[in-house]
């Protein structure tokens, strides 16, 4: 029984692009925007935790995958995560560096977190996260390669790794919704979990923003607040534009590939094509 929902013919798996950032991270490197760099840096923070964090979940569950197509999905779903959760690392790594940024402080609730979901949540509902997180992220992803506005005026290094991790991102966006599905998942777990897991991917991502702002003396500028305000709800409005689409994940006939972006990555990827 087919148990993966992708198109037919789908296959992905991991690039392996290296970056040079030091000196945009630095900076910065949003166009000169404090708010709007430190919530890229901020994600990017969060990133391997999260990384982490679906890659357990679905290791998991993957002995109990039948279906071929399903399981090789798996396969390059780890790898490509284990990939992004590398390279995010190293980013974060530098990031601290050049800007003297306190990576203990900034990591220190999210591990601890991550430790209480693994002791106190059942792996059913662990899974159920990763599934509306990866819908989450395949939303915002989305929405950054139509629209092309999410990183005018940035440096163009930075904006081809989150390009990059983009693209990964739609192509293995229904491998852990397909496994929730196929070990027995439910829909109400499906619902609750994905607000409680929007709540804290958000409260967790402003909390690091705050973190950066005060490190480097901007906390309280209201020019770098409303200018962050307008980049995520108003123009371009990153978040705003999401909230339909995020909201169909809560549709009881859901499924990731509804919504075919796949002309998304051939499209990045003939732009990168060597001329
Ligand atoms: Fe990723
Ligand atoms: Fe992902």
């Amino acid at each position: 029984m087919r148990q993966s929902g992708s198109p037919m013919n789908h296959s992905f798996g991991p690039r392996r692009p290296s970056f040079d950032l030091a000196s945009a991270l630095a900076r910065d490197w949003h166009g000169g925007s404090a708010f709007r760099t430190a919530w890229f840096n901020a994600l990017s923070m969060m990133l391997p935790h999260g990384e982490r964090f679906f890659i357990d979940s679905v290791n998991e569950f993957r002995d109990k995958i039948e279906d071929p197509q399903l399981k090789s999905e798996v396969q390059a779903f780890l790898m490509q995560e284990a990939n992004h959760m590398h390279q995010h690392q190293a980013v974060n790594k530098l990031l601290c560096e050049v800007r003297g940024y306190d990576m203990q402080a900034i990591e220190g609730p999210i591990l601890k977190r991550a430790e209480w979901t693994q002791k106190r949540l059942p792996a059913i509902r662990r899974l159920a996260g990763t599934a509306a997180n990866e819908h989450l992220t395949a939303v915002l992803v989305a929405d950054m390669f139509r629209h092309q506005d999410s990183f005018i005026d940035a440096d163009p290094d930075v904006a081809e790794l989150w390009y990059w991790h983009g693209v990964e991102e739609i192509e293995h966006k229904s491998v852990a919704f397909d496994v929730y599905k196929a070990v027995g998942g439910t829909l109400k777990e499906r619902r609750m979990v994905q607000i409680f897991g929007t709540i804290f991917f958000l409260s967790g991502t402003l909390r690091i923003v705050g973190l950066m702002l005060k490190h480097d003396g901007k906390l309280w500028s209201l020019r770098e607040w409303l200018d962050g305000f307008r980049f995520l709800l108003v123009k371009p409005g990153v978040l705003r534009r999401a909230f339909i689409p995020y909201f169909r994940f809560l549709k009881k006939d859901f499924h990731p590939w509804e919504d075919d972006d796949r002309y998304l990555i051939d499209e990045w990827e003939a732009k990168r094509q060597p001329q």
